[in-house]
Protein backbone atom coordinates (compact mmCIF):
# COMPACT_ATOMS: atom_id res chain seq x y z
CA UNK A 1 0.00 0.00 0.00
CA UNK A 2 1.26 3.61 -0.94
CA UNK A 3 1.07 6.60 1.22
CA UNK A 4 -1.94 9.10 0.44
CA UNK A 5 -0.37 11.44 -2.69
CA UNK A 6 0.44 14.72 -0.95
CA UNK A 7 0.34 17.10 -3.59
CA UNK A 8 -0.82 17.14 -7.48
CA UNK A 9 1.99 17.34 -9.96
CA UNK A 10 3.37 21.13 -10.56
CA UNK A 11 3.46 23.36 -13.49
CA UNK A 12 7.16 24.01 -14.42
CA UNK A 13 7.00 25.16 -18.49
CA UNK A 14 10.46 23.56 -18.87
CA UNK A 15 9.98 20.00 -17.61
CA UNK A 16 6.32 19.80 -19.17
CA UNK A 17 7.43 20.54 -22.41
CA UNK A 18 10.02 17.61 -22.30
CA UNK A 19 7.42 15.74 -20.97
CA UNK A 20 5.12 16.64 -23.66
CA UNK A 21 7.71 15.87 -26.22
CA UNK A 22 8.15 12.16 -24.14
CA UNK A 23 4.63 11.52 -24.43
CA UNK A 24 4.56 12.37 -28.11
CA UNK A 25 7.66 10.45 -28.94
CA UNK A 26 6.26 7.30 -27.51
CA UNK A 27 2.93 7.62 -29.03
CA UNK A 28 0.82 7.91 -25.84
CA UNK A 29 -1.96 8.94 -27.67
CA UNK A 30 -5.78 7.35 -27.38
CA UNK A 31 -5.41 5.64 -30.49
CA UNK A 32 -1.83 3.86 -30.11
CA UNK A 33 -2.57 2.86 -26.25
CA UNK A 34 -5.97 1.20 -27.71
CA UNK A 35 -4.01 -0.34 -30.65
CA UNK A 36 -1.31 -1.66 -27.67
CA UNK A 37 -3.91 -3.05 -24.91
CA UNK A 38 -6.70 -4.69 -27.67
CA UNK A 39 -10.18 -4.10 -27.41
CA UNK A 40 -11.00 -6.20 -24.23
CA UNK A 41 -7.72 -4.63 -21.87
CA UNK A 42 -8.83 -0.97 -23.34
CA UNK A 43 -12.67 -1.81 -22.45
CA UNK A 44 -11.29 -2.97 -19.17
CA UNK A 45 -9.24 -0.18 -18.33
CA UNK A 46 -11.94 2.19 -19.03
CA UNK A 47 -13.76 0.40 -16.43
CA UNK A 48 -10.73 0.77 -14.36
CA UNK A 49 -9.87 -2.84 -14.52
CA UNK A 50 -5.96 -3.18 -15.03
CA UNK A 51 -5.35 -6.78 -14.78
CA UNK A 52 -5.88 -7.25 -18.52
CA UNK A 53 -3.70 -4.38 -19.23
CA UNK A 54 -1.12 -5.94 -16.82
CA UNK A 55 -1.05 -8.92 -18.80
CA UNK A 56 -0.81 -7.38 -22.04
CA UNK A 57 1.95 -4.68 -21.45
CA UNK A 58 3.97 -7.27 -18.64
CA UNK A 59 6.97 -8.47 -21.36
CA UNK A 60 6.43 -5.18 -23.30
CA UNK A 61 10.02 -3.29 -22.87
CA UNK A 62 8.76 -0.39 -25.14
CA UNK A 63 8.66 2.98 -24.29
CA UNK A 64 4.56 3.03 -24.58
CA UNK A 65 3.84 -0.10 -22.94
CA UNK A 66 6.41 1.17 -19.96
CA UNK A 67 4.26 4.99 -19.85
CA UNK A 68 0.84 2.48 -19.84
CA UNK A 69 2.32 0.89 -16.83
CA UNK A 70 3.49 3.86 -14.96
CA UNK A 71 0.93 6.40 -15.80
CA UNK A 72 -2.23 4.68 -16.46
CA UNK A 73 -1.85 1.48 -14.61
CA UNK A 74 -0.40 2.41 -11.61
CA UNK A 75 2.35 -0.53 -11.50
CA UNK A 76 6.21 0.00 -10.08
CA UNK A 77 8.64 0.60 -13.09
CA UNK A 78 11.76 -0.44 -13.39
CA UNK A 79 13.70 3.16 -12.81
CA UNK A 80 16.13 2.31 -16.12
CA UNK A 81 12.75 1.31 -18.14
CA UNK A 82 10.95 4.48 -17.15
CA UNK A 83 14.50 6.75 -17.95
CA UNK A 84 13.99 4.75 -21.17
CA UNK A 85 10.43 6.21 -21.65
CA UNK A 86 10.92 8.94 -20.69
CA UNK A 87 14.29 10.07 -22.65
CA UNK A 88 14.13 14.20 -22.15
CA UNK A 89 12.19 14.47 -18.71
CA UNK A 90 14.21 12.01 -17.10
CA UNK A 91 13.18 10.28 -14.25
CA UNK A 92 14.15 13.29 -11.99
CA UNK A 93 11.87 15.45 -13.66
CA UNK A 94 9.65 13.51 -13.46
CA UNK A 95 10.23 13.33 -9.68
CA UNK A 96 10.46 16.94 -10.00
CA UNK A 97 7.40 17.39 -11.38
CA UNK A 98 5.79 15.23 -8.61
CA UNK A 99 4.48 12.26 -11.66
CA UNK A 100 6.53 9.98 -9.84
CA UNK A 101 8.47 9.03 -6.94
CA UNK A 102 11.09 5.97 -6.06
CA UNK A 103 10.46 2.87 -4.59
CA UNK A 104 13.43 0.77 -3.85
CA UNK A 105 14.80 0.19 -7.95
CA UNK A 106 11.34 1.21 -9.30
CA UNK A 107 9.76 4.14 -9.88
CA UNK A 108 5.68 4.40 -9.10
CA UNK A 109 3.70 7.33 -10.14
CA UNK A 110 2.09 9.78 -7.63
CA UNK A 111 -0.67 10.60 -9.79
CA UNK A 112 -2.78 9.08 -13.11
CA UNK A 113 -1.54 10.39 -16.19
CA UNK A 114 -3.32 9.35 -19.51
CA UNK A 115 -4.24 10.67 -22.91
CA UNK A 116 -7.76 11.49 -24.05
CA UNK A 117 -9.44 13.07 -27.03
CA UNK A 118 -11.85 13.78 -29.15
CA UNK A 119 -12.24 13.00 -32.94
CA UNK A 120 -9.62 16.27 -34.07
CA UNK A 121 -8.39 16.76 -30.66
CA UNK A 122 -5.17 14.76 -28.49
CA UNK A 123 -4.72 15.94 -24.75
CA UNK A 124 -3.23 13.96 -21.50
CA UNK A 125 -5.41 14.37 -18.45
CA UNK A 126 -3.41 13.74 -14.94
CA UNK A 127 -5.57 13.23 -12.31
CA UNK A 128 -5.41 11.43 -8.88
CA UNK A 129 -4.41 7.66 -8.61
CA UNK A 130 -7.88 5.25 -8.08
CA UNK A 131 -8.21 3.25 -5.36
CA UNK A 132 -6.78 -0.08 -7.39
CA UNK A 133 -3.36 1.82 -7.52
CA UNK A 134 -3.66 3.13 -4.18
CA UNK A 135 -5.31 -0.27 -2.95
CA UNK A 136 -7.58 2.07 0.22
CA UNK A 137 -10.64 3.82 -0.02
CA UNK A 138 -10.61 7.54 -2.02
CA UNK A 139 -9.81 10.88 0.26
CA UNK A 140 -12.31 13.35 0.34
CA UNK A 141 -10.98 15.51 -1.99
CA UNK A 142 -10.14 12.72 -4.44
CA UNK A 143 -9.82 13.95 -8.10
CA UNK A 144 -11.48 12.18 -10.62
CA UNK A 145 -10.11 11.42 -14.31
CA UNK A 146 -12.43 11.00 -16.96
CA UNK A 147 -14.93 9.25 -16.02
CA UNK A 148 -18.51 8.04 -17.94
CA UNK A 149 -20.45 10.99 -16.86
CA UNK A 150 -17.63 13.16 -17.89
CA UNK A 151 -17.07 11.46 -21.39
CA UNK A 152 -21.23 11.78 -21.60
CA UNK A 153 -21.31 15.83 -21.04
CA UNK A 154 -18.29 16.14 -23.34
CA UNK A 155 -20.25 13.97 -26.19
CA UNK A 156 -23.70 15.73 -25.58
CA UNK A 157 -21.77 19.72 -25.65
CA UNK A 158 -22.13 21.98 -28.59
CA UNK A 159 -19.00 22.96 -30.13
CA UNK A 160 -20.07 25.92 -31.62
CA UNK A 161 -17.00 28.91 -31.87
CA UNK A 162 -17.87 30.69 -28.60
CA UNK A 163 -16.27 33.95 -27.25
CA UNK A 164 -16.12 32.79 -23.56
CA UNK A 165 -17.21 29.32 -21.85
CA UNK A 166 -16.97 28.50 -18.01
CA UNK A 167 -16.68 25.12 -16.94
CA UNK A 168 -17.96 25.01 -13.55
CA UNK A 169 -16.56 21.97 -10.72
CA UNK A 170 -13.65 21.76 -13.25
CA UNK A 171 -12.10 18.96 -11.72
CA UNK A 172 -9.24 17.65 -13.49
CA UNK A 173 -10.33 20.15 -16.67
CA UNK A 174 -11.40 17.86 -18.98
CA UNK A 175 -14.55 19.71 -19.75
CA UNK A 176 -12.37 22.84 -20.22
CA UNK A 177 -9.63 20.57 -22.25
CA UNK A 178 -12.73 20.03 -25.01
CA UNK A 179 -13.89 23.71 -24.96
CA UNK A 180 -10.50 24.96 -25.50
CA UNK A 181 -10.96 23.30 -29.10
CA UNK A 182 -13.93 26.11 -29.85
CA UNK A 183 -13.89 28.91 -26.97
CA UNK A 184 -11.55 32.08 -27.24
CA UNK A 185 -11.34 32.47 -23.25
CA UNK A 186 -12.05 29.60 -20.78
CA UNK A 187 -12.48 30.08 -17.04
CA UNK A 188 -12.87 26.84 -14.60
CA UNK A 189 -13.79 26.73 -11.10
CA UNK A 190 -14.34 24.59 -8.02
CA UNK A 191 -14.52 24.31 -4.74
CA UNK A 192 -11.74 22.09 -4.40
CA UNK A 193 -8.12 23.27 -4.02
CA UNK A 194 -6.60 20.49 -4.85
CA UNK A 195 -8.76 19.92 -8.35
CA UNK A 196 -8.09 23.22 -9.43
CA UNK A 197 -4.00 22.44 -8.74
CA UNK A 198 -4.68 19.87 -11.44
CA UNK A 199 -6.31 21.78 -14.02
CA UNK A 200 -3.74 24.34 -13.54
CA UNK A 201 -1.29 21.46 -14.53
CA UNK A 202 -3.39 20.13 -17.13
CA UNK A 203 -3.60 23.34 -18.77
CA UNK A 204 -0.21 23.69 -18.88
CA UNK A 205 0.47 20.47 -20.28
CA UNK A 206 -1.83 20.43 -22.97
CA UNK A 207 -0.26 24.41 -23.98
CA UNK A 208 -3.82 25.76 -22.92
CA UNK A 209 -4.16 29.01 -20.59
CA UNK A 210 -7.21 29.18 -18.28
CA UNK A 211 -8.52 31.47 -15.92
CA UNK A 212 -9.00 29.55 -12.74
CA UNK A 213 -11.39 30.59 -9.96
CA UNK A 214 -11.83 28.69 -6.49
CA UNK A 215 -15.56 29.14 -5.33
CA UNK A 216 -19.01 27.46 -4.71
CA UNK A 217 -20.93 26.79 -7.51
CA UNK A 218 -22.05 30.32 -9.54
CA UNK A 219 -20.28 32.36 -7.02
CA UNK A 220 -16.94 32.61 -8.46
CA UNK A 221 -18.03 34.17 -11.77
CA UNK A 222 -21.19 36.21 -10.23
CA UNK A 223 -22.22 38.94 -12.34
CA UNK A 224 -20.19 37.80 -15.61
CA UNK A 225 -22.30 36.54 -18.43
CA UNK A 226 -20.66 33.82 -20.87
CA UNK A 227 -21.23 31.97 -24.00
CA UNK A 228 -21.25 28.76 -23.05
CA UNK A 229 -21.69 27.00 -19.29
CA UNK A 230 -20.83 23.38 -18.95
CA UNK A 231 -20.92 21.31 -15.96
CA UNK A 232 -20.43 18.12 -14.84
CA UNK A 233 -21.49 19.05 -11.06
CA UNK A 234 -21.16 17.17 -8.03
CA UNK A 235 -25.16 15.82 -8.79
CA UNK A 236 -24.85 12.28 -6.06
CA UNK A 237 -27.78 12.48 -3.68
CA UNK A 238 -25.72 12.15 -0.90
CA UNK A 239 -27.27 11.59 2.69
CA UNK A 240 -25.94 14.40 4.93
CA UNK A 241 -24.62 12.15 8.01
CA UNK A 242 -21.69 10.27 9.45
CA UNK A 243 -22.66 7.14 7.94
CA UNK A 244 -21.71 8.18 4.27
CA UNK A 245 -18.54 9.79 3.31
CA UNK A 246 -18.05 13.14 1.65
CA UNK A 247 -15.93 13.22 -1.74
CA UNK A 248 -16.20 16.73 -3.30
CA UNK A 249 -15.83 15.00 -6.72
CA UNK A 250 -19.16 13.98 -5.95
CA UNK A 251 -20.70 15.88 -3.49
CA UNK A 252 -21.39 19.71 -3.59
CA UNK A 253 -22.53 19.79 -0.01
CA UNK A 254 -26.39 19.88 -0.16
CA UNK A 255 -28.81 17.92 0.92
CA UNK A 256 -30.84 15.84 -1.96
CA UNK A 257 -30.51 17.06 -5.40
CA UNK A 258 -30.76 20.87 -4.41
CA UNK A 259 -27.32 21.21 -6.16
CA UNK A 260 -28.95 20.75 -9.39
CA UNK A 261 -31.60 22.45 -8.47
CA UNK A 262 -29.64 25.57 -7.63
CA UNK A 263 -27.39 25.50 -10.53
CA UNK A 264 -30.20 25.10 -12.67
CA UNK A 265 -32.40 27.92 -10.81
CA UNK A 266 -29.36 29.94 -11.17
CA UNK A 267 -26.96 29.77 -14.31
CA UNK A 268 -29.39 31.96 -16.52
CA UNK A 269 -27.49 34.96 -14.59
CA UNK A 270 -24.42 34.07 -16.13
CA UNK A 271 -25.48 33.60 -20.07
CA UNK A 272 -25.75 36.38 -23.10
CA UNK A 273 -28.81 36.48 -24.88
CA UNK A 274 -28.27 32.83 -27.14
CA UNK A 275 -25.95 31.84 -24.36
CA UNK A 276 -26.06 27.98 -23.85
CA UNK A 277 -25.86 25.67 -20.36
CA UNK A 278 -25.30 22.38 -20.06
CA UNK A 279 -25.57 20.12 -17.23
CA UNK A 280 -25.27 16.94 -16.31
CA UNK A 281 -27.86 15.60 -13.26
CA UNK A 282 -30.07 13.58 -10.95
CA UNK A 283 -33.33 14.63 -9.82
CA UNK A 284 -35.24 13.20 -6.85
CA UNK A 285 -39.06 11.48 -7.64
CA UNK A 286 -41.46 11.55 -4.87
CA UNK A 287 -43.70 8.63 -4.69
CA UNK A 288 -46.88 9.08 -7.87
CA UNK A 289 -45.05 11.83 -9.30
CA UNK A 290 -43.76 12.58 -12.64
CA UNK A 291 -39.94 13.72 -13.29
CA UNK A 292 -41.02 16.62 -15.77
CA UNK A 293 -43.27 17.71 -12.41
CA UNK A 294 -40.11 18.37 -10.54
CA UNK A 295 -37.89 19.60 -13.41
CA UNK A 296 -40.05 21.42 -15.03
CA UNK A 297 -40.36 23.16 -11.44
CA UNK A 298 -36.87 24.03 -11.25
CA UNK A 299 -36.82 25.49 -14.87
CA UNK A 300 -39.79 27.61 -14.36
CA UNK A 301 -39.03 31.09 -14.01
CA UNK A 302 -35.88 31.08 -15.02
CA UNK A 303 -36.99 33.17 -18.23
CA UNK A 304 -34.77 30.48 -20.16
CA UNK A 305 -35.27 27.86 -22.80
CA UNK A 306 -34.97 24.16 -21.36
CA UNK A 307 -34.71 20.94 -23.24
CA UNK A 308 -33.89 18.25 -20.39
CA UNK A 309 -33.41 14.35 -21.93
CA UNK A 310 -34.04 11.76 -19.01
CA UNK A 311 -31.74 9.07 -19.99
CA UNK A 312 -31.76 6.42 -16.71
CA UNK A 313 -34.03 6.36 -13.63
CA UNK A 314 -32.85 3.76 -11.25
CA UNK A 315 -34.87 3.07 -7.74
CA UNK A 316 -33.53 4.20 -4.25
CA UNK A 317 -31.70 0.52 -3.87
CA UNK A 318 -30.14 0.35 -6.88
CA UNK A 319 -28.66 4.34 -5.92
CA UNK A 320 -27.35 3.46 -3.22
CA UNK A 321 -25.59 0.27 -4.63
CA UNK A 322 -23.75 2.33 -7.16
CA UNK A 323 -22.96 5.11 -4.45
CA UNK A 324 -22.16 3.28 -1.61
CA UNK A 325 -19.35 0.94 -3.84
CA UNK A 326 -18.09 4.07 -5.29
CA UNK A 327 -15.48 5.16 -3.14
CA UNK A 328 -13.72 1.61 -2.51
CA UNK A 329 -16.38 -0.15 -0.43
CA UNK A 330 -17.61 -3.65 -1.52
CA UNK A 331 -20.76 -5.43 -0.67
CA UNK A 332 -20.38 -7.57 2.54
CA UNK A 333 -18.20 -4.58 4.59
CA UNK A 334 -20.12 -3.03 7.63
CA UNK A 335 -19.25 0.06 5.78
CA UNK A 336 -21.26 -0.88 3.15
CA UNK A 337 -24.14 -2.23 4.77
CA UNK A 338 -24.33 1.44 7.04
CA UNK A 339 -24.06 3.59 4.14
CA UNK A 340 -26.76 1.35 2.13
CA UNK A 341 -28.62 1.54 5.03
CA UNK A 342 -28.39 5.50 5.17
CA UNK A 343 -29.08 5.97 1.75
CA UNK A 344 -32.50 4.12 1.79
CA UNK A 345 -33.20 5.99 5.33
CA UNK A 346 -32.47 9.21 3.02
CA UNK A 347 -34.42 8.38 -0.13
CA UNK A 348 -37.32 7.18 2.45
CA UNK A 349 -37.41 10.18 4.75
CA UNK A 350 -38.41 12.34 1.62
CA UNK A 351 -40.67 10.31 -0.39
CA UNK A 352 -38.82 9.37 -2.96
CA UNK A 353 -39.10 6.08 -4.89
CA UNK A 354 -36.85 6.93 -7.99
CA UNK A 355 -33.77 8.90 -9.04
CA UNK A 356 -33.46 10.62 -12.63
CA UNK A 357 -30.42 11.42 -14.46
CA UNK A 358 -30.33 12.95 -17.51
CA UNK A 359 -28.71 16.22 -19.62
CA UNK A 360 -29.98 19.73 -19.25
CA UNK A 361 -29.64 22.21 -21.88
CA UNK A 362 -30.70 25.61 -21.32
CA UNK A 363 -30.95 28.30 -23.53
CA UNK A 364 -31.35 31.94 -22.36
CA UNK A 365 -33.76 33.21 -26.20
CA UNK A 366 -32.80 36.47 -27.69
CA UNK A 367 -36.05 38.14 -28.46
CA UNK A 368 -39.35 38.63 -25.76
CA UNK A 369 -41.14 35.39 -26.91
CA UNK A 370 -42.07 33.08 -24.11
CA UNK A 371 -39.22 29.96 -23.43
CA UNK A 372 -40.25 26.87 -24.76
CA UNK A 373 -39.85 23.72 -22.16
CA UNK A 374 -39.20 20.06 -23.64
CA UNK A 375 -38.61 17.41 -20.87
CA UNK A 376 -38.43 14.35 -22.80
CA UNK A 377 -37.01 10.88 -22.46
CA UNK A 378 -34.32 8.96 -24.33
CA UNK A 379 -33.18 5.78 -22.48
CA UNK A 380 -31.77 4.19 -25.58
CA UNK A 381 -28.55 4.50 -27.40
CA UNK A 382 -28.09 8.19 -29.02
CA UNK A 383 -25.92 8.79 -31.71
CA UNK A 384 -21.95 10.03 -30.59
CA UNK A 385 -20.94 13.14 -30.39
CA UNK A 386 -24.99 13.97 -29.49
CA UNK A 387 -23.28 17.73 -29.68
CA UNK A 388 -24.19 17.93 -33.04
CA UNK A 389 -27.86 16.79 -32.53
CA UNK A 390 -27.89 19.29 -29.64
CA UNK A 391 -27.08 22.22 -31.65
CA UNK A 392 -29.60 21.35 -34.54
CA UNK A 393 -32.09 20.28 -31.93
CA UNK A 394 -31.78 24.30 -30.03
CA UNK A 395 -32.01 25.33 -33.45
CA UNK A 396 -35.13 23.25 -34.24
CA UNK A 397 -37.11 24.24 -30.84
CA UNK A 398 -36.03 27.84 -31.22
CA UNK A 399 -37.61 28.37 -34.88
CA UNK A 400 -40.58 26.01 -33.56
CA UNK A 401 -40.77 28.25 -30.78
CA UNK A 402 -40.75 30.98 -32.99
CA UNK A 403 -42.86 30.21 -35.35
CA UNK A 404 -46.76 30.41 -35.59
CA UNK A 405 -48.08 27.59 -36.53
CA UNK A 406 -49.17 29.31 -40.45
CA UNK A 407 -45.77 30.02 -40.68
CA UNK A 408 -44.52 26.35 -39.66
CA UNK A 409 -47.17 25.42 -42.57
CA UNK A 410 -45.77 27.56 -45.19
CA UNK A 411 -42.54 25.68 -45.06
CA UNK A 412 -40.76 23.19 -47.50
CA UNK A 413 -40.42 20.68 -45.31
CA UNK A 414 -38.23 17.30 -46.14
CA UNK A 415 -38.16 14.25 -44.54
CA UNK A 416 -34.14 13.97 -43.16
CA UNK A 417 -31.53 11.24 -44.63
CA UNK A 418 -31.09 9.47 -41.71
CA UNK A 419 -34.87 8.32 -41.36
CA UNK A 420 -36.58 5.56 -42.61
CA UNK A 421 -40.85 4.40 -42.13
CA UNK A 422 -41.85 1.47 -40.42
CA UNK A 423 -45.00 -0.10 -41.03
CA UNK A 424 -46.14 -2.60 -38.13
CA UNK A 425 -49.11 -4.77 -39.53
CA UNK A 426 -51.25 -7.23 -37.83
CA UNK A 427 -50.30 -10.92 -39.42
CA UNK A 428 -52.48 -11.31 -42.95
CA UNK A 429 -53.84 -7.49 -42.46
CA UNK A 430 -53.35 -5.61 -45.62
CA UNK A 431 -53.25 -1.94 -44.19
CA UNK A 432 -50.82 -1.50 -41.72
CA UNK A 433 -51.62 -1.01 -37.78
CA UNK A 434 -48.92 1.22 -37.05
CA UNK A 435 -46.80 3.70 -38.86
CA UNK A 436 -43.39 4.74 -37.54
CA UNK A 437 -40.93 7.55 -38.39
CA UNK A 438 -37.46 5.90 -37.38
CA UNK A 439 -34.65 8.12 -36.89
CA UNK A 440 -30.82 6.92 -37.74
CA UNK A 441 -28.87 9.65 -35.51
CA UNK A 442 -29.37 12.21 -33.28
CA UNK A 443 -31.67 10.75 -30.13
CA UNK A 444 -32.67 8.25 -32.76
CA UNK A 445 -36.20 9.06 -31.83
CA UNK A 446 -39.82 7.14 -33.64
CA UNK A 447 -43.07 9.10 -34.20
CA UNK A 448 -45.72 7.85 -34.62
CA UNK A 449 -47.95 8.58 -37.80
CA UNK A 450 -51.46 9.20 -38.10
CA UNK A 451 -52.92 8.30 -41.74
CA UNK A 452 -53.02 11.90 -42.93
CA UNK A 453 -49.47 12.39 -41.34
CA UNK A 454 -48.47 9.52 -43.08
CA UNK A 455 -49.80 10.40 -46.26
CA UNK A 456 -47.90 13.60 -45.48
CA UNK A 457 -44.58 12.71 -44.73
CA UNK A 458 -44.28 10.46 -48.07
CA UNK A 459 -44.72 13.75 -50.31
CA UNK A 460 -42.02 15.62 -47.86
CA UNK A 461 -39.26 16.02 -50.08
CA UNK A 462 -38.91 19.54 -49.62
CA UNK A 463 -40.90 20.64 -53.46
CA UNK A 464 -43.99 21.49 -51.78
CA UNK A 465 -45.24 23.72 -48.51
CA UNK A 466 -46.78 21.74 -45.75
CA UNK A 467 -49.78 23.43 -46.47
CA UNK A 468 -49.83 22.71 -50.25
CA UNK A 469 -49.62 18.66 -49.23
CA UNK A 470 -52.08 18.84 -46.89
CA UNK A 471 -54.43 20.70 -48.47
CA UNK A 472 -53.88 17.45 -51.44
CA UNK A 473 -53.86 15.03 -48.78
CA UNK A 474 -57.60 16.27 -47.49
CA UNK A 475 -59.14 16.38 -51.49
CA UNK A 476 -57.70 12.56 -51.71
CA UNK A 477 -59.13 11.54 -48.43
CA UNK A 478 -62.04 13.77 -48.74
CA UNK A 479 -61.44 15.70 -45.61
CA UNK A 480 -61.65 18.68 -43.96
CA UNK A 481 -58.23 20.60 -44.64
CA UNK A 482 -58.41 22.30 -41.80
CA UNK A 483 -58.63 18.86 -39.69
CA UNK A 484 -56.14 17.86 -41.65
CA UNK A 485 -53.62 20.54 -40.94
CA UNK A 486 -54.92 20.14 -36.71
CA UNK A 487 -54.42 16.10 -37.30
CA UNK A 488 -50.66 16.63 -38.96
CA UNK A 489 -49.24 19.95 -37.25
CA UNK A 490 -48.52 18.48 -33.29
CA UNK A 491 -46.48 15.59 -35.77
CA UNK A 492 -44.69 17.94 -38.04
CA UNK A 493 -43.88 20.10 -34.81
CA UNK A 494 -42.58 16.48 -32.49
CA UNK A 495 -40.68 15.86 -36.16
CA UNK A 496 -39.11 18.68 -36.44
CA UNK A 497 -37.70 19.19 -33.14
CA UNK A 498 -35.58 16.24 -33.43
CA UNK A 499 -34.86 16.81 -37.36
CA UNK A 500 -37.08 14.26 -38.30
CA UNK A 501 -38.56 17.02 -40.75
CA UNK A 502 -35.95 19.42 -41.62
CA UNK A 503 -36.03 22.50 -43.97
C1 LIG B 1 -18.24 15.17 -10.88
S1 LIG B 1 -16.83 16.19 -10.69
C2 LIG B 1 -16.67 16.79 -12.34
C3 LIG B 1 -15.26 16.99 -12.78
C4 LIG B 1 -15.08 17.32 -14.26
N1 LIG B 1 -15.70 18.60 -14.60
C5 LIG B 1 -15.63 16.24 -15.15
O1 LIG B 1 -16.48 16.52 -16.00
O2 LIG B 1 -15.21 15.10 -15.01
C6 LIG B 1 -17.51 17.57 -9.82
C7 LIG B 1 -16.52 18.65 -9.45
O3 LIG B 1 -17.23 19.67 -8.72
C8 LIG B 1 -16.44 20.12 -7.64
N2 LIG B 1 -17.33 20.65 -6.59
C9 LIG B 1 -17.84 20.03 -5.51
N3 LIG B 1 -18.65 20.86 -4.83
C10 LIG B 1 -18.66 22.03 -5.51
C11 LIG B 1 -19.31 23.27 -5.31
N4 LIG B 1 -20.14 23.45 -4.29
N5 LIG B 1 -19.08 24.26 -6.20
C12 LIG B 1 -18.25 24.06 -7.27
N6 LIG B 1 -17.61 22.91 -7.51
C13 LIG B 1 -17.81 21.90 -6.64
C14 LIG B 1 -15.67 18.90 -7.21
O4 LIG B 1 -14.50 19.27 -6.50
C15 LIG B 1 -15.40 18.21 -8.54
O5 LIG B 1 -14.18 18.65 -9.06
Amino acid sequence: MRSDPARPPRVDERLLAALRSDLEAAAYTVDDVNDLLGPLAAAALAREQTIPAQRVTATDDSPLATLVRLLALGDPVDAADAAAALPTLGVDGARSLGLVRDEGDAVVAECDLRPHGDDTHGWWVASDLGELATRRPLRPDHVLGVGAASATLADWTVRRPVATAVDLGTGCGVQALHLSGHAREVTVTDTSRRALAYARFNAALNGQTWRVLEGDLLTPVEGERFDLVVSNPPFVITPRGADVPVFEYRDGGRAGDDVVAELVRGVGSLLRPGGVAQLLGNWEVPAGADWRDRVGEWVRGTGLDAWVVQREVQDPAQYAEVWARDGGHHNGTSEFATMYAAWLDDFASRDVEAVGFGVITLQRPTSGRSPFVDLMEAPGPVAHPMGPGVEAGLAARTLLAESSDSDLLSRRWRVADDVTEARWSRPGATDPAVIELVQGGGLRRTVRLSTAAAAYVSVADGELTADQALVAIAALLDADADSVRAEVLPVLRDAAKDGLLVL
